[in-house]
C-alpha cells in the first residue's frame, strides 16, 4: 500500500543549512521522460501542476533551456518557496496559485496551451507533513487540519467530529483502504462524545487503542490519516480533473508525467494512459511504472512508494477538447 511508507518514515528531508528541504523523487526518470518532448515544441510551456518547493521544476528548467515552465500549487506556502528557488530563471518561470481541478481553465485562459509537458507529483510534501500546524502528521501534535489549500472550508476535524459513524467508516475504508475502518469509526464516535477531536495526537491515540496495535513498524493511524487527508483535499476528484486537463491541453509531441504514492492514484493514472494509448495512439514511456532504485530509496524514504508513469502524445494527431 503506497503512502504508508511516506507517513511513517522520516519524511524525506535532508538537512540543508539547518533547513529541511523536500527532495524531488525519481529525478532521472522525470528528466528522461521530458527529454522526449518533440523539438517542434521548443519555446513552449511545461505545466508543473504540483510545483511544491520547485525541485522538479528546477531540474527541468536546467535540463531544457529551450522550454518555459508554469508552476502551480494550491498551497501558498509552497509557492513562496518555489518562487525563491526558481527566481534565477527569470521570465522562463510563471507561478500561479491553483488547484489541479482549475488547471485546464488557467492554461487555456492564460494562453499556455497547447502545452509541451505536464507534470503532476501527487500528494503531500515534506514541508506540509513536517509543519505541525498543518496537522498532517500523527507523529507530531498539531490541530487536526490537513488542508493543503488553507481556504478550503472543511478540515479533518470537521469530518472526524461531524460525520455519522457509518459515513466515517465508509470514508476511512474507501479513501484509506483501512480494513479496520468500522472499529475505528466506532471508537472515534465514542471518543468524541467526551470531547471533540481537535488535535492530531489525540486522534492517533484513539485509533491506536481501537486497533490494539501499538509499537509496530507501521503506526496504526497511518491509513486513517491518509483517508482523512485524501478526503479533506478531494484528492481523487482533483486527479480526475488534472487528467482531463492533460487530455485537453497537451500538444502533439508533448509529454505527460505523473508520480503517485498510492495504489488508488496509480490505478487512475494507469487506466487514463491505457485509454489514451488505445484510443489516441499515445506512446507509453514504459509498460510498468518506474520506481526508485535501491540508492534513491535509501537516501530518500519518500521515494520508496513513488511510481512514475509517463506518455507522449503523437505528433501526427491534433489536440481535441
Ligand atoms: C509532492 S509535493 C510536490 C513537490 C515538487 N515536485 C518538488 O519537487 O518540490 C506535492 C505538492 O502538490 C500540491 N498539491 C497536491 N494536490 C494538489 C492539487 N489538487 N492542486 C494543486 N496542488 C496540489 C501540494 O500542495 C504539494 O505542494
Amino acid at each position: 500500500m503506497g503512502i504508508s511508507v511516506v507517513e511513517r518514515e522520516s519524511m524525506a528531508e535532508a538537512e540543508s543549512g539547518g533547513e529541511r528541504v523536500h527532495i524531488p523523487v525519481l529525478p532521472s526518470a522525470v528528466l528522461a521522460a521530458f527529454a522526449r518532448i518533440a523539438p517542434e515544441l521548443d519555446g513552449g510551456w511545461i505545466v508543473d501542476g504540483t510545483v511544491g518547493m520547485g525541485g522538479h521544476a528546477e531540474l527541468l528548467l536546467e535540463a531544457r533551456p529551450s522550454l518555459r515552465l508554469v508552476g502551480c500549487d494550491q498551497d501558498p506556502a509552497a509557492l513562496e518557496l518555489a518562487g525563491a528557488r526558481l527566481a534565477r530563471f527569470g521570465g522562463r518561470v510563471e507561478l500561479r496559485r491553483a488547484r489541479l481541478s482549475e488547471l485546464r481553465e488557467l492554461v487555456e485562459r492564460e494562453g499556455f496551451a497547447p502545452v509541451a509537458g505536464i507534470l503532476v507529483d501527487l500528494g503531500v510534501s515534506s514541508l506540509q507533513l513536517d509543519t505541525k500546524s498543518r496537522g498532517f502528521s500523527f507523529q507530531q501534535d498539531g490541530p487536526l487540519d490537513m488542508r493543503m489549500d488553507p481556504t478550503r472550508a472543511t478540515t479533518a476535524a470537521d469530518l472526524v467530529n461531524g460525520l455519522d459513524e457509518e459515513s466515517l467508516a465508509d470514508l476511512i475504508h474507501a479513501e484509506g483502504e483501512e480494513p479496520r475502518a468500522r472499529r475505528i469509526a466506532k471508537a472515534i464516535v465514542e471518543g468524541r462524545r467526551r470531547a471533540p477531536f481537535l488535535r492530531t495526537l489525540a486522534l492517533a491515540d484513539c485509533v491506536a487503542q481501537a486497533t490494539g496495535r501499538v509499537g509496530g513498524k507501521i503506526h496504526p493511524a497511518t491509513l486513517t490519516f491518509q483517508a482523512l487527508r485524501r478526503a479533506v483535499n478531494a484528492e481523487h476528484a482533483e486527479l480526475e480533473l488534472a487528467l482531463e486537463c492533460v487530455r485537453a491541453t497537451l500538444a502533439p509531441g508533448g509529454v505527460f508525467v505523473a508520480i503517485s504514492f498510492h495504489s488508488l492514484e496509480d490505478g487512475v493514472v494507469k487506466r487514463f494512459l491505457a485509454a489514451r494509448a488505445k484510443q489516441d495512439g499515445w506512446e507509453l514511456h514504459s509498460k510498468k511504472p518506474v520506481e526508485a532504485d535501491h540508492h534513491e530509496r535509501r537516501a530518500n524514504p519518500r521515494a520508496r512508494s513513488a511510481r512514475l508513469r509517463a506518455a507522449r502524445r503523437p505528433l501526427a494527431l491534433e489536440v481535441s477538447s
